[in-house]
């Protein structure tokens, strides 16, 4: 494997990748590796003949108060656990090779991003879209893979594609969990074990509503109280618990196709976010 430092190296990487009529197929990271991203690397490498997997935890996409000064790092396991997956190159720039301090762009989707996390975390999605444009335009892939996990960044990311014409199918992998049902975070090695407990009211909260569905209850209303009961049932705290159809992100008031149950809570210090969509089989 490959570790390339510089957007100009990088580029030309890809210029000689693409100049020979090969694929690429990137997956963008903030490091800190867990069985999702392996995940995201393994579908990456199904879709394109090489796969890069940049590595970069983005200042811009913090707020003032959030975790960039102790986001989990280690580089060393992480090159260590791309390579294993037959990762090609792991792109991991510095904060100065991608915002010289020159740099005054950003690029912005609007609405989408004002909604969920958007609301509570202004100019996050401006950082996230500003980065995957940039690292787009660095690696030219023809696929990217990204988590539901994140399902608003993914609709977010989808928007600003379609939007800007971007010759990039956009890939969307499934969530990966623990076995007891917690999605993988690397934000998860911030709780202590009474609040890993109590963060698994977030899977839980999601299984009841799919079963509630199943039941044939139709009325948002009333699953939205019955979620937050459920959540209140532990020690953490709401920010927001909305059911919104998947690619508006606006709520829906009558539970259809579509409808996607998006929750954010806080356990201590520690924010964490959950989704799953009502409908479909998995
Ligand atoms: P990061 O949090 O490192 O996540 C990288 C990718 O892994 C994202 O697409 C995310 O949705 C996916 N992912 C994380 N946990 C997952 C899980 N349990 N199951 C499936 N996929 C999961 O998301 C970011 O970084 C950044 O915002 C980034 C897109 C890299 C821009 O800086």
């Amino acid at each position: 494997m490959e570790i390339i430092r510089t957007p100009a190296a990088m580029t030309a990487w890809a210029n000689r990748i693409l100049a020979a009529g090969q694929t690429i197929g990137l997956v963008p990271t903030m490091g800190f590796f867990h069985e999702g991203h392996l995940r995201l690397m393994r579908t990456a490498k199904e879709k394109a003949d090489h796969t890069v997997v940049s590595l970069f935890v983005n200042p811009i996409q913090f707020g003032a108060n959030e975790d960039l000064g102790k986001y989990p790092r280690d580089f060393s396991r992480d090159c260590q656990l791309a390579e294993a997956e037959g990762v090609d190159v792991l792109f991991a720039p510095g904060v100065q090779d991608m915002y010289p301090s020159e740099a005054c762009t950003r690029v912005m989707v609007s609405g989408l991003t004002d909604v969920l996390c958007g609301a509570s975390r202004p100019g996050h999605f401006a950082g996230v879209t500003t980065v995957v444009a940039k690292l787009f335009h660095i690696i030219k892939p023809q696929c990217a893979v990204f988590g539901k996990k994140d399902f608003q960044q993914l609709a977010v990311i989808m928007r600003m594609v379609a939007d800007l014409n971007w010759d990039v199918e956009i890939v969307g992998h499934p969530i990966v969990r623990e076995p007891d049902g917690l999605a993988m975070s690397s934000r998860n090695t911030y709780l202590s074990g009474t609040e890993r407990q109590a963060a698994l009211c977030l899977s839980r909260a999601i299984a009841h509503a799919r079963r509630r569905v199943r039941e044939g209850l139709v009325e948002a209303e009333i699953l939205l109280q019955e979620v937050e009961w459920l959540l209140q049932q532990e020690a953490v705290t709401i920010e927001y618990a909305s059911l919104v159809d998947q690619a508006t992100l606006r709520p829906l008031a009558v539970l259809q196709k579509g409808v996607v149950l998006a929750l954010a809570i806080k356990v201590g210090a520690t924010r964490l976010i959950d989704n799953d969509t009502l409908f479909e089989e998995h």
